[in-house]
């Protein structure tokens, strides 16, 4: 098969990863930078270009999208889509899960547990929004945040207010989370592919630190995940309509708890703590599912 990964750098590990694990099944891998790619939209041969040359004969395209480069990244891979090329995520699905307000109404509705968040744009009453998610101790969260950064624990009534009040002085959008202690500065990163979790690890966030982040330093490792659980994180990315997706969650008194699904997931650190091939089970799926015309939606809306 002749495979698109759609990267900006075919340097990255996730990147390099799934050229070795094509080329070792014995595909062809060719790397597309999105932003790179300029297309014709017309109504009989949607086509897309690259340097000159024409981006033709693709069986599937495995979407690696950064946060960065969502709106001109699903373009394209839209226009792949209407080509009748396999996505493995599809652009909707993608563009869907890249809005956490929407992800969480999403999920809210399937009543996929998650913990009691609250979000405001310019609320006129700070003291109701927290009481909404149940009074301090919050979590707030800058919603263009990532890496950790942006996250905020707020132990006392007094600091969620001023914290609250301060990144509303400058204009961000947030959210403000019950404080899940009993998680005790851990989460649990999900990697699915189609209905299964292929493999889990654990995040634990450096001593003394609420925040996982392995950018944080925070460490990783193999982890068991309960049936339950295993359930949450299949259904998770079933509501966002994700083929391969990173689900992470916090492990609650009641349940396990989605904070996030993300649809580029990293290979590195879950390749890393499980010793799995991910990248292999990846191009294994594409192998099992792909077929032209097969985009549920191709790319609509
Ligand atoms: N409600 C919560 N209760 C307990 N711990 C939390 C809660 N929300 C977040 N955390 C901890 O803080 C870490 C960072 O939060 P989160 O993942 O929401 O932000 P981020 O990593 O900056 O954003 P993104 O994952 O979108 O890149 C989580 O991995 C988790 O360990
Ligand atoms: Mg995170």
């Amino acid at each position: 098969m002749k495979i698109g990964i759609l990267s900006r750098n075919s340097k990255l590990y996730s990147t390099r990863r799934l050229i070795e694990a094509c080329e070792q099944r014995g595909h062809q891998a060719v790397v597309i930078d999105a932003l790179r790619c300029y297309m014709n939209i017309n109504s009989d041969q949607p086509s897309i270009h690259s340097k000159g040359e024409s981006l033709e004969g693709f069986d599937a395209i495995i979407p690696r999208i950064g946060a960065s480069v969502t709106f001109y990244g699903c373009a394209v891979l839209r226009q792949f889509e209407m080509m009748g090329v396999y996505p493995v995520n599809e652009s909707v699905a993608i563009t869907r899960s890249r809005d956490k307000l929407r992800s969480m109404q999403l999920l809210s509705r399937r009543k996929v547990g998650m913990p009691i968040t609250g979000f405001a744009s310019k609320p006129d009453d700070i003291k109701d929004l927290l009481d909404m998610v149940g009074g301090a101790p919050v979590v707030i969260k800058l919603l263009e945040g990532t890496q950790g950064i942006g996250v905020v624990l707020a132990e006392t009534r007094k600091a969620a207010e001023s914290v609250i009040e301060a990144f509303l002085g400058l204009r961000a959008n947030i959210m403000v989370q019950e404080f899940i202690k009993e998680a005790d500065g851990a989460d649990i990163r999900c990697f699915v592919i189609g209905d299964k979790v292929i493999a889990a690890m654990k995040r634990q966030g450096a001593e003394g630190e609420f925040r996982s982040n392995l950018h944080r330093g925070g460490s990783a490792s193999l982890v068991r995940i309960t049936p339950e659980e295993r359930r949450t994180a299949v259904e998770a990315a079933k509501v966002m309509g994700l083929r391969v997706a990173g689900v992470d969650l916090l492990r609650s008194h009641r349940g396990p708890l989605v904070m996030e699904v993300n649809s580029s997931p990293g290979l590195e650190g879950i390749e890393a703590a499980t010793g799995k091939d991910v990248a292999g089970m990846i191009i294994e799926y594409i192998e099992k599912n792909a077929k032209p015309q097969r985009t549920r939606t191709r790319g609509k809306g």
